[in-house]
């Protein structure tokens, strides 16, 4: 068994003097004391919380978490006066924003595409120091939203153009579209800060609903540069801020029942606790992303160098922080000594570091309890037979956790079941193949799973049973989101509705139609108000 969280053995010094990071890399302190509410970015002189970084530095009194700044510690009452605005600016759809043409839309939507780009390099500079993604993650995460919103620009415009013309049956004459729902509530994680708030909040916005938006607990200064952006973009009331506690703020928005979408990424138990506030079941759509313990499943028909590859990048992108990642491995006993080996090696060469610095690739965590809470469930294993394997593994140092890949691991262990979402890799050793699927079947979520095997009848015997599993089966790859155009859903706790560039629009919409008998007059009727331009839904025009 190598050390575990005792010493830093042959591991680089990761939390340096503050004068050491580079000059570009420095930041100075936020603090923002205004929110946008209503179009306008509104004063806060009330109470504030503070914004720490994960990035410690080293001090007297031994490692401190950097201060980032401050951000409005609002209130119930400001929460339902944004609320207030956003049904206003909604008007029971009669809002300038639902009524607008899409075309109308589109262009606030490229404003607000062009503006956002202009602060790029702070937003960016932002995710490093807020939740410790390294440079490279977090260029990837801002350039992959402004893609997002572009590809979100494009699928809208061919859902135009396929709309934009009478369809005709038993009779009667009909232009068919998709119409907007309501007030839309968006909450995202602090794993993917910007990104994951964006792929609901972007579509639902440019469907012609109007938002709430509540920042995460980490990765929330991120979002202050681009406000002005919102503010200048949409028309007044569409989009408005929540700041503060979830418990707090949160609860009367759906107990008022004036959410029409609760737009979640996070815990299925919190998802369910917003749900059960609304008083009309019924009249709350949502969309939801939440649990996952994605499976890689590797048999002994493997490339095991390409298995070992793609379970490090599964289970150990940004620190093993990601709903997708790869949190379980099966590997069948006649390989699992090599392919542990193999992994534990890989492991241990990883770069630790700060997230600006090149190659690194493992960064300290932002949430405070995830140290304690991962050396438990790494103490539960070991306790119960299990061994670290890779050197250094499990070391800890304030806010950073050194990887652990786990070894034996069975179902007797926290490991097994708990969504660790951090640097801990467990590995269970399986006989039958019927052990992973029997795993899949009984877990409480459905997400992914990745399977490894050059056998081709092998692969299509896993395929069949899996595909009805999770809902998304990976081939000698990583489980993951990307590419954005394809659907991301999951079975079970994992989620509920489906989000893609396309599939986004679909659920923040609902069909409606403007049907009339075929008659001559009515003919007539509905030409004079398309030639003439008179309604914004009721229109041929195609967007260019
Ligand atoms: O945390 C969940 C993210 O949506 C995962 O996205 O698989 O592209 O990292 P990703």
């Amino acid at each position: 068994m190598q050390q575990q969280n005792s010493d830093r053995g042959t591991l680089p010094v990761v939390f340096k003097e503050e004068s050491s990071i580079p000059d570009n890399y420095k930041i100075t302190e936020i603090h923002q004391r205004e929110y946008l509410l209503n179009g306008e970015l509104v004063p806060w002189n009330g109470p504030v919380t503070n914004i720490y970084s994960p990035v410690c530095i080293p001090t007297a009194n031994g490692f401190e978490k950097k201060l980032l700044g401050s951000i409005p510690n609002t209130t119930p009452k400001e929460s339902l006066e944004a609320l207030d605005a956003a049904v206003a600016a909604y008007d029971n759809g009669l809002g300038e924003w639902p009524t607008m043409s899409v075309e109308g839309r589109i262009k606030c939507m490229q404003k607000f595409v062009y503006l956002m780009i202009q602060q790029r390099e702070l937003v960016i500079k932002l995710l490093m120091w807020e939740i410790g993604k390294t440079l490279a993650d977090a260029t990837k995460e801002f350039d992959r939203t402004v893609d997002y919103i572009n590809f979100t620009i494009d699928a809208l415009k061919d859902l135009d153009r396929e709309s934009s013309h009478f369809q005709q049956a038993e009779g009667t004459i009909a232009q068919i579209r998709r119409a907007p729902l309501g007030v839309v509530l968006s909450m995202g994680p602090f794993n993917y800060p910007l990104n994951e708030i964006f792929t609901t909040l972007i579509p639902a916005l440019i469907m012609g609903n109007t938002i709430l938006f509540k920042l995460p607990k980490y990765g929330v200064l991120c979002h202050y540069p681009l406000l002005n952006a919102f503010k200048e973009a949409f028309p007044k009331g569409t989009v408005n801020t929540l700041y503060g506690k979830g418990s707090e703020i949160i609860s009367p928005i759906m107990e008022s029942g004036k959410v029409n979408v609760l737009a979640f990424i996070g815990s299925s138990k919190v998802a369910n606790g917003l749900k059960k506030l609304h008083p009309k079941v019924n009249r709350l759509r949502a969309i939801l992303s939440l649990d996952a313990k994605n499976a890689a499943i590797v048999t002994k028909h493997a490339d095991i160098d390409v298995a070992v590859n793609e379970c490090i990048l599964g289970a150990l992108s940004f620190n093993g922080q990601r709903c997708t990642a790869l949190k379980l491995i099966f590997v069948q006993r006649e390989v699992a000594a090599v392919f542990t080996e193999k992994l534990a090696a890989a492991v241990s060469a990883m770069k630790p570091g700060l997230p600006w610095e090149a190659g690194v690739r493992i960064t300290p965590l932002p949430e405070d309890n995830k140290p304690a809470y991962l050396k438990a469930c790494i103490d539960d294993a070991v306790s119960k037979g299990a061994k670290v394997m890779n050197v250094n593994g499990g070391f800890q140092e304030g806010s950073f956790v050194f990887p652990a890949v786990v070894y034996p691991v069975n179902d007797q262990m926290r490991l097994y079941h708990e969504e660790q979402f951090g640097p801990v890799v467990p590995i269970v050793p399986f006989d039958s193949i019927d052990e992973p699927v029997a795993y899949q079947v009984n877990a409480s979520h459905g997400m992914q799973v990745s399977i490894f095997s050059e056998d081709a009848k092998e692969v299509a015997s896993l395929i069949d049973p899996f595909v009805n599993l999770v809902s998304r089966v990976n081939i000698n790859c990583q489980a993951q989101r990307s590419p954005d155009v394809f659907p991301f859903t999951g079975r079970k706790d994992s989620a509920e509705g489906t989000l893609s560039v396309f599939d986004a629009l679909r659920s923040f919409s609902i069909r409606s139609l403007v049907a009339a008998k075929l008659t001559e007059s009515n003919k007539s009727l509905l030409n004079t108000i398309v030639r003439d331009h008179d309604s914004n839904f009721l229109s041929t025009d195609y967007i260019f």
